[in-house]
């Protein structure tokens, strides 16, 4: 873990950073963003030591890095950065290889741990004899990437990596860095001013404002609830859509059903719907447990309005979980044509209902916030 502790920097008078604390969790994906000169850079920096904290302190593993030599240090970790600072003149497998031979790491492993990374960033070995000037800037970035990651350092810092890249590549560049923490689990301390990257990459973001940590939190919680104004605007309300898998179920369910018990008679259950104005009612017992759906349809002849709602209703109905995604829900109500979703918790207790007007006025947000 790193810890970031009362940590202040300033450039003269000027307060770059204001007593910053948070906790960088161990084999996480951790984003830094804010607007430029808000101190990301600053703040990356001082966790190698290339700049050091006016005051506060930063704790690596519980050790103070102010008592551990630099040098060891910044050789421990990863480091990419936006202009990627491969060394012009040095071929891409000297570039890679730089490190691991000052490291003293045997020829032999070197080269096997550079074929394997030139294969996990998806770049063909063939290039390794060019020249990084012969290669595209995704390419590039790559290559600095495998140099931060052939080491095997537990931490890597990047320094928005991706910037200066045209869109395509960097989408690709950005899923290619998701595949490789997938199987590497380092803890990765990520800057960048694009809250789509953020939301994209990041277990965890922290986001600054004016040398403030204004908000820390997982992505899911920056999208629904910002901590202020500054968060609101640069979330902006619409991105939500972007990443339909952080809007869940219970977000958008009505979350009182019109209920009734399996005893009650069709006859009192069809005064119900008429009453509330529904077309069906879901059953539960006494705790609340869902049993199933009683539809008025169902009820066809006179003769059952007498008989109790437990033998009309339909039992095996589609059910929705209220942690489930929206995109979950939108294939459920395609494959099944159901206008109606139960809403279950854990213990399979009714929490909602998912309706068909409730998921449209819940799609139809994205479009109406654009006019507010
Ligand atoms: N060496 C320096 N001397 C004086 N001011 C600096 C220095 N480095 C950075 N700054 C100032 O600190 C602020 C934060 O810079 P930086 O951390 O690079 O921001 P970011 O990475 O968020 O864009 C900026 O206002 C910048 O001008
Ligand atoms: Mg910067």
């Amino acid at each position: 873990m790193i810890e970031i502790k009362k940590v202040s920097k300033a450039y003269k008078n000027n307060v770059v950073l204001k007593d910053i604390s948070f906790k960088i969790d161990t084999g996480k994906f951790t984003v830094l963003i804010g607007e430029s000169g808000c101190g990301k850079t600053t703040l990356l920096k001082m966790i190698n030591k290339l700049i050091m904290p006016t005051k506060g302190d930063i704790f690596i593993d519980g050790k103070n890095i102010k008592d551990l030599d630099e040098i060891k240090l910044r050789r421990s970790m990863g480091y990419v950065i936006q202009q990627t600072g491969l060394f012009p003149h040095l071929s891409v497998r000297e570039n890679i290889t730089i490190i691991p031979k000052v490291l003293k790491i045997p020829l032999e492993k070197i080269e096997e741990d550079t074929l394997k990374m030139m294969d996990m960033i998806g770049l063909d070995e063939s290039l390794l004899d060019r020249f990084p000037n012969e290669l595209s800037g995704g390419q590039q970035q790559r290559i600095g990437i495998a140099r931060a990651f052939i080491t095997n350092p537990d931490i890597v810092l990047m320094d928005e990596p991706f910037s200066a890249l045209d869109p395509m590549s960097r989408v690709s560049l950005q899923d290619e860095l998701l595949k490789l923490q997938d199987k590497l689990h380092k803890t990765i301390v990520f800057v960048t001013h694009d809250m789509d990257e953020a939301i994209k990459l990041a277990d965890k973001i922290a986001i600054f404002d004016n040398g403030e940590l204004v908000q820390y939190d997982i992505p899911e919680n920056i999208l629904k609830h910002p901590a202020n104004d500054f968060v609101k605007n640069f979330v902006g309300k619409k991105r939500i859509w972007t990443s339909p898998k952080y809007i869940k179920v219970e977000d958008i369910m009505i979350d009182k059903p019109v209920t009734c018990f399996p005893n009650y008679t069709v006859f009192y259950c069809l005064n119900k719907m008429k009453m509330m104005k529904v077309d069906s009612l879901m059953v539960i017992d006494e705790n609340k447990k869902f049993l199933g759906v009683l539809y008025a349809e169902s009820v066809t002849d006179k003769e059952s309005v007498n008989k109790k709602a437990a033998e009309y209703m339909l039992r095996d109905v589609p059910i929705v979980k209220k942690g489930d995604s929206i995109m979950t829900l939108a294939k459920l109500v395609t494959e099944s044509r159901l206008s109606n979703i139960p809403v279950l918790d854990g213990d399979n207790h009714l929490c909602g209902l998912i309706t068909r007007s409730s998921l449209i006025m819940a799609l139809s947000q994205q479009f109406l916030d654009e006019e507010e």
